[in-house]
């Protein structure tokens, strides 16, 4: 069929010479000279998708998925239009018609790997879980040399806890590809998730040669020669948070009954009946303190390293702004008597040390200003902060805590112990919340 591409001829050349432009950004060039080429050959599918490209760019999906459309009408049988009309039916969840695409695409060029590609990201965006893990199995059986789909069942079978089945898939890569930092990672998360320690060590030991100087690699090399690290590096955090940003809501609050957020919400509202303060919400996530809270009389500032959580807290139109910083760098950098309340709920857990929070936290607030925060419990004959080696989140001592709070200067500090932070492997998890005030002004 003349739509669908062929050699390397002049047009052809000319078309690449388009997406060019178009990668490179330099956009009224690319519509000139598409325009150009349309006028060439009208019938030809692959200026729609250039077309489409273009509206990618600039965020316009609507116009883009009529462009494919075009490129499809012109060329019904070719699977890039297929599989590219896929995709943005996807993100678009309009999963059923993706589907049938991609399965089309998939029957008109079996042995096309970029088409195998398309289809279990198709099958991924459309949530379509067990679809994307069928897929992805048979690409690995169709193009076992291929590391990008190797990677991918690997990534997908450690998200769906199952640990053991993405080994060999690692392994496959690693040795082809000895030195590829995430397979090393891979392969030492998947150790630690089957307690493995003189695998996870070995790893680990590969992983800090290859990037000595590199924060994630100390920090796993520490965990897993029993050193309590600190704090978790932000590449840990973003890879557990971003990952999990669509479904935190449900998950945690209706799946391990957490409540965290509802509580800090009543406690602000008692404090602030008038509903006029502002307040820094470290580690907002998703947005569920401002969720309990509703609308206030002053400013709610987000702060995650997750862009994922953020755009799912953004959602609610509750935040006066956004920062995609670390707790620590935010709290540091904040100019002294600020804000009325901070909160930090469930994000101790992950930033461990507590003391480059708190004297900040007090330098930050207002005179009589309130820093409410939850801890996961460790207990009282154990260290002041322990790393837990099945989740790989810190527990607090609360007696610690609370001297902690009283020595850098807040004046009244409330411990209430909540037996059931969350749940975690059907068990109660216990926890505090601590609320501590900043003295009035002397
Ligand atoms: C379990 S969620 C809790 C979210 C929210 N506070 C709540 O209670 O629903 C933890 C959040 O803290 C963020 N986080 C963890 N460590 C962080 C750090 N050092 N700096 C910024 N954000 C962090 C994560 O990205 C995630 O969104």
């Amino acid at each position: 069929m003349s739509a669908t591409p062929s050699t390397a001829d002049p047009f052809t050349l000319e078309l690449q010479h388009i997406r060019g432009l178009i990668e490179a950004n330099q956009l009224p060039q690319a519509a000139q000279a598409l325009n150009a080429a349309q006028k060439k050959a009208p019938k030809d599918a692959r200026l729609p998708l250039l077309g489409m490209r273009m509206a990618e760019r600039v965020g316009n999906l609507e116009n883009a998925t009529q462009a494919a459309r075009r490129a499809l009408a012109l060329a019904p049988d070719w699977q890039v239009a297929q599989i590219e009309l896929a995709l943005l039916l996807a993100r678009q969840k309009q999963g059923d018609e993706a589907m049938r695409l991609a399965m089309q695409a998939l029957a008109n060029a079996p042995r096309d790997a970029q088409v195998m590609v398309g289809a279990i990201n198709v099958a991924l965006f459309s949530e379509r879980h067990d679809q994307t893990l069928a897929w992805a199995e048979e690409g690995v059986r169709r193009f076992p040399d291929n590391a990008g789909i190797r990677l991918f069942l690997a990534r997908f079978l450690v998200a769906q806890d199952r640990p053991a089945d993405a080994v060999g898939h690692y392994e496959f890569i690693l040795e082809r590809l000895p030195h590829h930092e995430e397979t090393l990672q891979g392969l030492l998360s998947c150790a630690l998730k089957m307690r493995d320690q003189p695998r996870a060590r070995t790893y680990a030991e590969r992983l800090l040669a290859l990037k000595p100087f590199d924060e994630n690699a100390r920090y796993w090399h520490a965990v897993v020669h029993d050193q309590t690290p600190a704090t978790q590096p932000a590449q840990v955090v973003t890879g557990i948070f971003d990952a999990f940003a669509q479904n935190f809501d449900v998950h945690l609050v209706r799946g391990l009954q957490y409540r965290v957020p509802e509580r800090v919400a009543q406690i602000l509202l008692a404090l602030h009946p008038d509903r006029r303060f502002n307040l820094l919400d470290l580690g907002c996530g998703t947005g569920l303190v401002a969720v309990y809270l509703g609308r206030i009389e002053g400013h709610i500032i987000g702060v995650d390293l997750s862009e994922k959580m953020i755009e799912q807290a953004a959602r609610h139109q509750l935040y006066s702004r956004f920062h995609r910083v670390n707790v620590l760098d935010a709290l540091r950098e904040t100019p002294a008597d600020h804000y009325e309340a901070i909160t930090c709920t469930d994000v101790l857990v992950y930033v461990g040390e507590l003391a480059p929070v708190i004297p900040n936290a007090l330098r930050i607030l207002k005179p009589g200003g309130h820093f409410i925060f939850s801890c996961e419990a460790a207990g009282e004959d154990e260290a002041d902060l322990v790393l837990r080696e099945a989740s790989n989140r810190y527990a607090h001592k609360a007696s610690a805590v609370e001297r902690q709070c009283r020595e850098a200067g807040f004046d009244a500090v409330t411990i209430e112990h909540l037996p059931t932070l969350r749940m975690e492997g059907g068990q109660p998890l216990p926890g505090f919340l601590v609320t501590a005030r900043k003295p009035l002004a002397a």
